[in-house]
């Protein structure tokens, strides 16, 4: 039996670390699964957890609005410390690249308790690009032990920094696990997809879908102004289009958008709340267009087989790029102007970009990420402790 306690803080950690939760609690002779939240935060984590029914075991409660890096890091770090001690887990799981996952890292470093770092490897070697996120990748690859490499080309990464190949696992990307599950509730459920199409009844059917979506700290201030300059060029200029945009809560992100695009001056662009997940999947399916500098719609996007408009000057998800399903613009207002044209003009009217889907894994990254913690989560904190003297 191993003890695995999970840690997770923001809405796409929940998204990817939930196929993992579930495979682990389908098999409770082999594992004791516990959940902790950090609730970096609050309202988009809810979220998440209701649609895929998890209840953490221990929730700390850290968002306050308007947070920066120190004020997550800190009470990560210090409300960890009473969580590690009184679970002693075998292994801790983080995700990914957020403030949550990087101070959850270093809290089992010091508690010397085992660590598995979920979407292991992503690197632009930039160091504030995207920032903080390249730099919470490489502190929490240093500390883990088991890293669990979603490509090819993450677990090439890691094997440059000189990481152990026998740690290095390669499952996929446990967001195509996500994204396959949803698809199915929403495809095997009529009344649902009924329910869906009214909740998306403001939408028009005859127009072009454009999802926008932007939040990285790297493009707050004049990136995002472009963007919305952008934005409401592309829906001036063509009738056709209809842009759906979900407003991160960040306030760095509601006034800019809200100042640029709001109070009803652009009819065919509809700013919203973050959208749960479910219909947010129903929505990426009937877009013709993303444009977005989200991590997380950069996999699911060309799994849906969508193009993407991407509002960053590097990514550390070059594989799309190279399939073609990804574009990388930057933030400067016409170059996204002529890009998004671009794109809409020749995708088909399904929007179907007709490159590869499969590049970020096959929906099986969970099971084999709990095939791996079964054979080598036992006893690995035990092991770091021996290890530490
Ligand atoms: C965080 C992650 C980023 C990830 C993103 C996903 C860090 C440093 N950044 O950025 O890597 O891509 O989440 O969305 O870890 N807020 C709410 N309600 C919520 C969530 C956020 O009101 O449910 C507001 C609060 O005012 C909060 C602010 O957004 O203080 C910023 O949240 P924070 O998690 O610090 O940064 P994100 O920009 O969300
Ligand atoms: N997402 C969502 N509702 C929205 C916008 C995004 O459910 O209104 C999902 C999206 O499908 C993806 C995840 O949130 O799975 C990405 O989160 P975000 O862009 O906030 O973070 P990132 O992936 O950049 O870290």
């Amino acid at each position: 039996m191993v003890k695995i306690l999970s840690v997770f803080g923001t809405r796409p950690e929940a998204i990817k670390m939930a196929p993992v939760i579930m495979e682990l609690e389908r098999n409770p002779g082999d594992f004791q699964s516990l959940v902790c939240v950090t609730g970096q935060h609050r309202q988009m984590l809810a979220q998440v957890l209701d649609l895929f029914d998890i209840r953490p075991d221990f929730n700390l409660d850290v968002m306050s609005s308007g947070q920066d890096l120190f004020d997550v890091s800190g009470k990560v770090l210090q409300g960890l410390k009473t969580v590690l001690a009184q679970v002693q887990p075998d292994i801790v799981l983080v995700h990914g690249d957020t403030a949550t996952t990087m101070a959850a890292a270093i809290a089992c470093c010091f508690s010397r308790i085992g660590i598995g770092h979920v979407e292991a490897g992503l690197r632009t070697y930039q160091k504030y690009q995207p920032f903080p996120e390249e730099i919470c990748r490489r502190v929490t690859g240093a500390v883990a032990d088991l890293h669990f490499a979603p490509t090819s080309v993450a677990r090439a990464n890691l094997l440059g920094e000189g990481i152990d190949g026998g740690t290095i696992f390669v499952t996929g990307n446990t967001i195509v696990d996500a994204l396959q599950s949803i698809t199915k509730r929403i495809a095997g459920d009529r009344a649902l997809q009924e329910q869906l199409e009214e909740q998306f009844s403001f939408l028009d059917p005859t127009r072009k879908l454009i999802i926008a979506t932007c939040h990285r700290r790297e493009n707050f201030g004049e990136g995002i102004e472009n963007i919305c300059r952008a934005l409401a060029e592309i829906a001036t200029s063509d009738a056709d289009v209809e842009i759906l945009y979900p407003v991160h809560p960040n306030p760095n992100v509601r006034e800019p958008v809200h100042r640029l695009l709001g109070g009803g001056s652009y009819p065919n662009i509809h700013l919203v709340a973050p959208v749960e997940y479910l219909p947010f999947v129903y929505l990426i399916n009937r877009s013709r267009l993303i444009i977005t500098d989200s991590g997380g719609l950069q996999e699911e996007a060309p799994s849906l087989g969508k193009h993407v408009l991407v509002i960053r000057d590097v990514t550390e998800r070059p594989e799309a790029v190279v399939a073609g399903n990804v574009r990388m613009v930057g933030t400067d207002c016409g170059k996204v102007v002529a890009a998004g044209r671009d794109l809409l003009r020749n995708s088909s009217s399904q929007g179907d970009s007709g490159c590869c889907r499969d590049l970020y894994g096959d929906g099986k990254a969970a099971c084999r990420i709990a095939a791996v913690l079964r054979r080598h989560g036992n006893g690995l904190s035990r092991a770091n402790r021996e290890s530490a003297g």
